[in-house]
């Protein structure tokens, strides 16, 4: 992503993301971009706890930061902390506006594969069809290859040639033995026709769980969610608009079980939590077990 950036944008020129989003990429416009800041577009309803309940008025949103300089646009798909994903027509249409523009769409695919009912059209997109896309992709989730920071990106020739100058006097050859077992893996799995079903059994395995989370928090906690659409998470809104981090604290201090703090990803999450049930996919009862001291603990 940084690459990237330092690719499309000018220092100084903005970078539009929604509020909330992932919680890394307000340092990586810091480093990548001097003097340029992140215009937030508004996405989740802390009122109503709903996303994107009014897609026009975010995307008027994004013409008037495009306007007023924004050259580009990150959306992970499926999001990091809600895990929701845009629809189409939203997708389709901020698309349009970036290109209006001369700004580019930043597609973050890291939960690619982890999307849960119909497949987002974007999915299908190249920039070979629309210049103005650029596409980050990433081993870390769909193959647990968290922190190798091992991935491709899809993009018109002429950021790929300029996001290789910039790798080219940073990193040469990133973890060789990683793309090897990689590669290994991928010649074999299509080989022997297993990728599609491995892709398809995880999903579902991740989709089970969420499921599994969201019954949990109805049952012991009674807090308001977002469904997971994809991805690994929910977020929650903390009861009596507490402040999240010391929030968080007092509850891991008390009952050992760890909720990250809102407030990173952006300020319409000051007062929420992000609850991650990725980790707990081959171990379910956790899952209750942690949720059910969590409301024991508050109910005190
Ligand atoms: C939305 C999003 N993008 C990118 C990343 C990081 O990907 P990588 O490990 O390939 O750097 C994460 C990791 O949590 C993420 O949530």
């Amino acid at each position: 992503m940084h690459d990237t950036l330092r690719v499309v944008q000018n220092p100084g020129s903005s970078v539009c993301v929604f509020d909330p989003t992932y919680a890394n990429y307000g340092n990586t416009v810091k480093c990548a971009l001097p003097n340029s800041h992140l215009s937030y577009i508004p996405a989740l309803d802390t009122a109503s706890w709903t996303y994107l309940p009014d897609p026009q008025q975010s995307l008027d949103m994004l013409q008037d930061f495009c306007k007023n300089g924004a050259k580009s646009l990150i959306i992970p798909v499926p999001d990091n902390p809600t895990s929701q994903i845009p629809s189409d027509s939203f997708i389709k249409a901020a698309r349009d506006i970036m290109e209006d523009h001369h700004g580019f769409l930043i597609l973050d695919f890291a939960y690619k594969a982890l999307w849960f009912d119909d497949m987002p059209d974007c999915y299908s997109w190249s920039p070979n069809q629309f210049e103005n896309l650029i596409s980050i992709h990433s081993h870390s989730k769909w193959l647990s290859s968290l922190g190798r920071r091992f991935g491709w990106i899809e993009a018109h020739p002429n950021v790929i040639k300029g996001i290789e100058k910039i790798t080219e006097s940073t990193l040469l050859s990133p973890d060789t033995l990683h793309s090897m077992a990689t590669t290994r893996f991928l010649k074999k799995s299509i080989k022997n026709q297993t990728l599609k079903s491995y892709i398809n059994s995880t999903r579902m395995l991740y989709k089970k769980t969420a499921e599994i989370l969201i019954e949990n928090i109805e049952q012991y906690l009674g807090w308001n969610y977002l469904i997971p659409q994809g991805g690994l998470y929910t977020v929650c809104p903390i009861p009596n608009n507490e402040n999240s981090v010391t929030f968080v604290e007092r509850v891991l201090k008390n009952t050992g079980v760890l909720m990250i703090p809102g407030t990173g990803f952006g300020p319409s999450m000051n007062h929420a939590v992000r609850i991650s049930y990725g980790p707990l996919c081959y171990d379910n009862n956790k899952i209750e077990e942690g949720i059910k001291k969590i409301g024991k603990y508050l109910s005190i």
